[in-house]
């Protein structure tokens, strides 16, 4: 079963590179509704620390560090970093908290806005000002 389930998982990994300009194919992809509800609920839990327009404030890292691509924290690091807080290890601004009333659904939809952010924006070096 868990096998049967794999085997889908790589098929359907295997078929993204046949689609025609995906070179660039992202890992999640976008459902532009759902990224638009997303965004309120950034706006609403997350931009007083990682910025409204995702490029960190004093208390929080921007989300268009590279080191957020999604091939470096997945959309699971999301839900773990919203249910269970982060402890500082990649910056120096603290810990992150525990962020409270949201549910998996609201955490996936803000996934979607962040991805499809840093899909338009592109990303800043990790660390930053790691190019001059
Ligand atoms: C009170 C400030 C604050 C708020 C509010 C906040 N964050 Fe964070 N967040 C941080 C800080 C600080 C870090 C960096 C911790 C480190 O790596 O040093 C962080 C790190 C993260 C990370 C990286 C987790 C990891 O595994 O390294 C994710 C993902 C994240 N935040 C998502 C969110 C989302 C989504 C929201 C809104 C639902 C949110 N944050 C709200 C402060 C905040």
């Amino acid at each position: 079963m868990k096998r049967t389930a794999l085997a889908t998982v790589v098929a359907a990994a295997m078929l993204v590179p046949s689609c025609g300009e995906a070179a660039d194919t992202p890992t999640t992809p976008q459902d532009p509704a759902l990224a638009t509800a997303g965004a309120d609920l950034y706006a609403a839990h997350c931009a007083e620390c990682h910025g409204a327009d995702l490029r960190g404030t004093d208390r929080g890292p921007s989300q268009l560090s590279e080191l957020y691509a999604p091939d470096h924290h997945g959309d699971g690091a999301y839900l773990l970093a919203v249910q269970r807080g982060v402890p500082a290890h990649h910056w120096r601004f603290g810990d992150m908290p525990r962020i409270e009333g949201l549910t998996a659904d609201d955490v996936a939809a803000i996934v979607a806005y962040v991805r499809q952010q840093q899909l338009i924006e592109g990303f800043e070096p990790y660390p930053p000002g790691a190019e001059g």
